[in-house]
């Protein structure tokens, strides 16, 4: 991984992975000068765009003009937005399009959303042909500082989230800040819980960043954003190149917060009622106070991490969701996690701020006794 400042103050960050290098560009505008961006990685005059509604109402008419000034009629597929769209139907229906567009191996499909929109169409890319090359333009908090980055690419099952997908690198990756000034206050803040994240993992100057920091970034400073975006993808583009496919334990670290957070997303039926970026927000929360449970972490700074969470505005405490189940049945959702291996659970637990470890022995009963302690507040 290496990180370059250009001309136009953009940062560019190489996520150095052996058998598909590429860059993550970050700068404001980008999404306005895509055309001139993409070009040198077309053969065609011509690019499938795969957006949803809501992005579209905001981005399509720039990101288009841009492939026009540069010669390149662009196509697009609007999509309904929301997590049901990464759905068997919906990704047929985006491959027979692409298909019916007369998508060849060596073309670039664009994603332009959120992480849905990105998961989804990346997904396509990799099953269409036996794998097409593709371009993610993240709209979101999220997508711009954790799913667009790192090829993991998967649409939902009835059996549940992600279950069905394959690791697939984009071939670019084209992160505006200004995308996130159309983006509501909520899905910021969501988002934002995963540049926090990064801090906890592995480095605590960006934690005491981000609480200096992230009240400007949630109201929309420019300044702020860039920087956490560059951090945060500069911080997953050197464990992506490390551990690509999340077989020597490094990448497992970016689920911080995900094992209690799928359970949460998993309880209150994968709805808005908790967001992922949300669900992830509390589940790093209850990995401190597990971690000071079991004598790992001090109580003192497992509260900063809360009161952090909370100042941002996201969840911080299990008792206030007002979740009508028990410690049980929050652990047996965790059961399903696809992060068990050999039956067992494996945990990221916190010895500090931004010292994160995977645990494997974590008995599912005692997480259940601390699940039941914290429902009760
Ligand atoms: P999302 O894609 O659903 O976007 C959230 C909402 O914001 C949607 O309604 C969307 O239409 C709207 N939106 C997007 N950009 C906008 C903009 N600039 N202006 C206005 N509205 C905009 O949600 P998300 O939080 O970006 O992504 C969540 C998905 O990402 C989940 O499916 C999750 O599983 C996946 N994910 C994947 C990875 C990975 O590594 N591949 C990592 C984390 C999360
Ligand atoms: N979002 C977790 C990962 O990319 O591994």
């Amino acid at each position: 991984m290496a990180v370059n400042s250009g001309p136009d103050s953009r940062i560019v960050i190489n996520v150095a992975i052996a058998s598909a290098p590429y860059e993550v560009r970050i700068a404001p505008g980008l999404l306005a000068r895509a055309g001139e961006e993409c070009r040198p990685l077309l053969r065609k005059p011509t690019i499938a765009v795969v957006t949803d509604e809501r992005v579209a109402a905001h981005w399509r008419a720039p990101v288009a003009a841009s492939f026009e000034r540069v010669g390149v009629e662009s196509h697009w597929l609007i999509l309904p937005p929301g997590e049901a769209t990464k759905s068997w139907d919906i990704l047929a229906r985006v491959t027979d399009w692409l298909l019916a567009e007369g998508i060849e191996r060596n073309d670039r499909i664009v994603a332009l959303g959120g992480g849905v929109i990105g998961d989804l169409t990346g997904f396509a890319a990799a099953i269409l042909k036996r794998g097409c090359g593709f371009i993610q333009m993240p709209t979101t908090l999220l997508a711009q500082v954790d799913s667009s980055v790192g090829g993991k690419t998967a649409i939902n099952t009835p059996a549940g989230k992600n279950l069905v997908g394959a690791f697939h690198q984009p071939a670019l990756v084209l992160a505006d800040p200004l995308a996130l000034d159309t983006l509501p206050l909520r899905e910021v803040r969501a988002g934002y819980a995963e540049v926090v994240k990064y801090g906890l993992i592995d480095d605590p100057a960006f934690f005491s960043w981000c609480e200096a920091n992230g009240a400007k970034l949630l109201v929309g400073d420019a300044e702020a954003r860039a920087h956490a975006v560059a951090t945060s993808v500069a911080a997953k583009a050197r464990i992506v190149a490390e551990d690509e496919r999340e077989t020597t334990g490094t990448r497992a670290l970016l689920n911080l917060g995900h094992t209690f957070g799928h359970a949460l997303e998993a309880e209150t039926g994968f709805s808005d009622r908790l967001l992922h970026g949300e669900a992830v927000a509390l589940g790093m929360v209850l990995a401190a106070r597990y971690s000071v449970r079991r004598g790992l972490m001090a109580g003192q700074d497992a509260g900063r991490v809360a009161a952090h969470i909370a100042a941002a505005g996201l969840p911080a405490s299990l008792s206030a969701l007002g979740l009508a189940c028990t410690g049980r049945e929050l652990a047996d959702h965790m059961l399903h996690d696809k992060k068990m291996d050999a039956g067992t659970l494996r945990f990221l637990l916190l010895r500090g701020i931004g010292e994160t470890f995977l645990a494997k022995d974590v008995a599912i009963d005692d997480v259940a006794a601390f699940l039941d302690a914290e429902l009760a507040g």
